[in-house]
């Protein structure tokens, strides 16, 4: 009986070390026939289990047995663990097979737009600013004379992170705090992300780009700001496109205006992107209240200027024919690459 046991340690500690040390499936079937094969010595060890006598005939056949499953489990442990090296050499080094395609990134059509925008107003003097997305109430609604009893609120009534902080419904509050910090002149574009209380649809989305723009100085009229936005509006969509002035209202603004650019894709005519009209609205803008120079300590006797917002998605859709809001905003970088610039 112990020739029995030790014999089988031996064979559970060779086989197992020469299963480990088997280097291809080849070496590995060999190892198996030696160790489990029809005439392997474990084979024939169990065989004899019944020329033992009767009461260590139990013993000995369970511990044979023991052994057998735990070489068997090592055998198929290694046999996977080879097939995978095989697979990945294979992978590794046969030059016919096709490339693994590698993802570019890609600026995203706002990102594009935005740049574009900023690199115009640039020639105008317009430098880049930024405000905090989470934005007190004193920023996004009452510096810019809009109580928050006016209809206006309701109308951007919000995500509140507090009874004092809203995430930002529009980029203008950047308009106050650059105020706040620096005299003027001023002349800055603000390019953002805003929420809304909106739907996810075709034309909506809770959260978008806003671009803002502000100039504030001595002597700014509304011909400058005509002018300045007819500039930009033929330097962004082309030589040939009209641009529309209709009164509106903003309590930031007074007088207000809503811009609209003829439709680039149907010339005016009429065509779905713009709903039939041949128009494509742009953007809110105005001239300064007055009240918003007093609320952030301009002399609002002395200075002037003008103010707009855009949506920088509806921009992008027009100049790159994108039929639907959230395509921008649920798409990945194959949507992407097909706007990037070479
Ligand atoms: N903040 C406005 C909005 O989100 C857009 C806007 C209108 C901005 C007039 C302005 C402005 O600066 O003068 O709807």
């Amino acid at each position: 009986m112990e020739d029995f046991l030790s014999t089988l340690r031996e064979l559970e500690e060779t086989g197992s070390a020469a299963i480990r040390g088997a280097g291809d499936p080849a070496e590995l079937e060999q190892v198996r026939v030696e160790y489990l094969g029809r005439k392997a010595r474990l084979t024939l060890l169990l065989r004899s289990v019944g020329e033992l006598p009767p009461e260590r005939r139990r013993p000995a056949g369970a511990e044979a047995n023991r052994v057998k499953k735990r070489l068997l489990e090592l055998l198929e442990a290694r046999a996977a663990e080879l097939a995978a090296a095989v697979a990945e050499g294979r992978a590794e080094s046969d030059a016919t097979l096709p490339g693994r395609e590698r993802w570019r990134g890609a600026r995203h059509p706002c990102t594009l737009v935005t740049d574009e925008i900023c690199e115009i107003f640039k020639e105008l003097g317009f430098v880049r600013a930024r405000g905090p997305e989470a934005e007190s109430v004193w920023y996004n609604f009452i510096a810019l004379n809009t109580p928050l009893d006016h209809p206006a609120v309701d109308e951007q009534d919000t995500f509140y992170l507090g009874s004092d902080v809203v995430l930002r419904t529009h980029t203008s509050p950047v308009q106050a705090r650059v105020m706040e910090k620096w005299p003027p002149p001023v002349r800055i574009l603000v390019p953002g992300v805003v929420y809304r209380r909106d739907p996810f649809d075709a034309s909506h989305a809770p959260a978008f780009e806003q671009i803002e723009g502000l100039a504030v100085d001595e002597g700014i009229s509304f011909v400058d700001f005509k002018a300045s936005i007819n500039y930009f509006v033929r330097r962004f969509f082309g030589e040939d496109v009209v641009t529309r002035f209709r009164p509106s209202f903003f309590p930031f603004t007074e007088p207000s205006a809503e811009v609209d650019v003829s439709c680039t894709i149907c010339h005016g005519k009429g065509c779905s992107a713009c709903k039939g009209t041949g128009w494509i609205e742009i953007m809110g803008a105005g001239m300064v209240d007055p009240a918003v120079f007093d609320n952030v300590g301009y002399d609002s006797e002395r200075y002037t200027g003008f103010a707009f917002g855009m949506g920088v998605g509806r921009i992008a859709m027009q100049r790159y024919r994108i039929p639907d809001i959230r395509l921008l905003y649920e798409s990945d970088v194959r949507f992407l690459a097909q706007f990037e610039r070479a």
